[in-house]
């Protein structure tokens, strides 16, 4: 499963960027807002320092209007990924969009039926959002099975985009059921490194490593 980090913030994915842990980042104008930058100024800099796809949304909401905008963010850089919302203009903004060799990201996916749709659209990427529907009581986890087995029965290649993931265990839930992707904040990333018993184990070498005076280097 690749990893793209879901933020706007130039250090925090340069942090994760040097381990390794960055394959793409995705952002949206919530997460531009947070960053305070400038959109085409923030995202040509997290274009030149990763190298997997660069999720920037678009805000119209009229297909041609869409597609104009789509069309200014793909200049930014070869790997920008227009983000598009699922509706049926964004579908249309979609499929002008991939015709001319642009990756597009389909975003705001809520059910298996508007996942097909973006599919058949030619999207690249469906962003289906987890956390949302957990927190209307609705298993998120359970629509990212349902798009999987869909494009596996008909071997559609838009890859699943987990988003709106809030926990470590919902990284390692898309993983098991065969996501394509996940995109986190950084502290969920970070937080998949720590379990109790690293700690509680680590306590006790410290400890005895102090008692028996074991120096290396
Ligand atoms: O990837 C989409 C994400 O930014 C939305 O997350 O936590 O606001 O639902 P959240």
């Amino acid at each position: 499963m690749r990893f793209f980090v879901d933020t706007a913030e130039i250090d925090a994915i340069r942090e994760l960027h040097e381990l390794g842990m960055v394959d793409g980042v995705t952002t949206n104008p919530s997460l531009i807002k947070k960053s305070g930058r400038d959109i085409l100024e923030v995202t040509k800099e997290i274009c030149d320092l990763v190298e997997g796809p660069v999720s920037a949304e678009v805000v119209a909401l009229k297909a041609e209007d869409m597609i104009a905008e789509g069309r200014k963010l793909a200049e930014i850089a070869e790997n920008i990924a227009v983000k598009v919302p699922l509706t049926w203009d964004g579908l249309k903004a979609c499929k002008v969009l991939t015709g001319e060799g642009k990756m597009v990201n389909v975003t705001l996916c809520f059910s298996a039926n508007q996942a097909l749709l973006a599919a058949k659209a030619g999207a690249t990427f469906i962003s289906p959002f987890i956390g949302r529907l957990d927190d209307l009581n609705v298993d998120g986890l359970d629509l990212i099975a349902d798009i999987r087995e869909i494009y596996d029965n008909y071997g559609f290649e838009t890859n699943i985009l987990a988003a709106s993931i809030r926990s470590a265990n919902h990284m390692s839930e898309c993983a098991k059921i065969g996501a394509d992707v996940a995109t986190a904040p950084p502290n969920v990333i970070k937080a998949m490194a720590n379990h109790v018993l690293t700690d509680k184990g680590l306590d006790a070498f410290v400890k005895d490593a102090a008692d028996a005076g074991i120096k290396i280097v």
